[in-house]
């Protein structure tokens, strides 16, 4: 159901503080996150192997995990390194005990978790996704919101350049008023597929503030991760909105901006606003949407406005039997132009 052997967007950096510990359900199972007091983050299954308690509910000294029922301590990979009820003359080799722990990764203020066999820190695994270049640039916004849908429909709304005009009205982005054809070149990535670098219409007034003839080059990939990439001569802002399954139903989708705008950086708190706005019209469309999927409707898509879609769910299919056969992902998309009204 959920992709396996992939990076997922687990938490912004920010929620995570030194010293501190967090629980929060992903895929489906319950994860303890934490942070050491040297600042080394960590991931491992949030339930104590001796009698199944939630370890978050315990104690975190910066070091390890006390648990809260009996005191057991796990060091960050999830090694048991103490049981406070053992006598002396008790043996009992600790190092049995073990929580499973699972890939984690930090980069640019986002963490990545790894949902696959593999276990503890992965060295062998490939990197998590990259943010692309942006030489000093910040993170400077993150929002996070959770919709109540599975993953698929989640990343479809994502990527779905019809809903922009009804969905995400506004003044200071598009009306139905400025829909007008559009035909955009793209062409497959890794792990996924780009619209390629181009300059935006000229319908929206958001690109228009950042002047000097900006560009954007729009990239998807598995498992849900959309990178928004817009430069000028001088300037570059960087958006990634990564979608992660907590469980079924229920998905969060969190909203990332960067940018090297030394202007831009004042109005962070308005961008914002705007930023959870379009986040929640997105969501609420969603959440509509769900009334009438539980009845199990059958659902179209339509070329081209769909295609972007279509893409998604072909890359799903072979992303899952190229881990079944235990063979490398060939990417099953080609280069072309679509063509719709917006
Ligand atoms: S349940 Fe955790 S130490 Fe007993
Ligand atoms: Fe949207």
């Amino acid at each position: 159901m959920w992709l396996r052997d992939i990076w997922y967007f687990a938490l912004p950096s920010r929620q995570l503080r030194a010293g501190q510990m967090l629980h929060k359900t992903i895929l489906g199972r319950p994860v303890l996150f934490g942070r050491t007091a040297a600042g080394e983050p960590f991931a491992m299954e949030d339930i104590c192997p001796h009698r199944g308690i939630p370890l978050s509910h315990g104690r975190f000294d910066g070091c390890e995990v006390e648990c809260c029922y009996h005191g057991w301590r796990f060091d960050q990979g999830g090694t048991c390194t103490a049981i406070p009820s053992l006598v002396e003359g008790q043996h009992f080799n600790l190092e049995r005990v073990k929580v499973q722990s699972f890939p984690l990764r930090e980069s640019r203020g986002c963490l990545w978790i790894w949902h696959g066999d593999a276990q503890g820190s992965g060295e062998d695994l490939p990197p998590p996704p990259e943010i692309p270049a942006l030489d000093d640039g910040q993170m400077r916004i993150v929002e996070t919101m959770r919709f109540p849908c599975d993953i698929d429909h989640a990343v479809v709304g994502l990527m779905d350049p019809a809903h922009g005009p009804y969905v995400h009205q506004s003044w200071w982005w598009r009306s139905r008023h400025s829909m007008h054809e559009k035909a955009k070149g793209f062409a497959p990535t890794e792990q996924g597929f780009q619209m390629v670098r181009h300059r935006p219409s000229s319908n929206s007034f958001a690109y228009k503030l950042l002047g000097g003839a900006p560009e954007t080059e729009i990239r998807f990939r598995l498992p849900g991760l959309r990178f928004e990439h817009i430069t000028t001569s001088k300037y570059t802002v960087v958006g990634l909105t990564a979608v992660t399954p907590l469980r079924e139903g229920e998905t969060e989708v969190n909203h990332l901006i960067y940018w090297d705008v030394p202007w831009l950086t004042p109005f962070t708190p308005v961008l914002r606003r705007f930023a959870r706005r379009f986040l929640r019209q997105d969501r609420d469309v969603v959440e509509l949407q769900q009334e009438g999927l539980a009845h199990e409707p059958s659902l179209m898509l339509i070329n081209d406005a769909d295609t972007q879609a279509r893409w998604y769910h072909q890359l799903k299919r072979e992303w899952g039997r190229a881990s079944e056969e235990g063979r490398p992902f060939i990417n099953p998309i080609q280069a072309r132009t679509l063509r719709w009204r917006s």
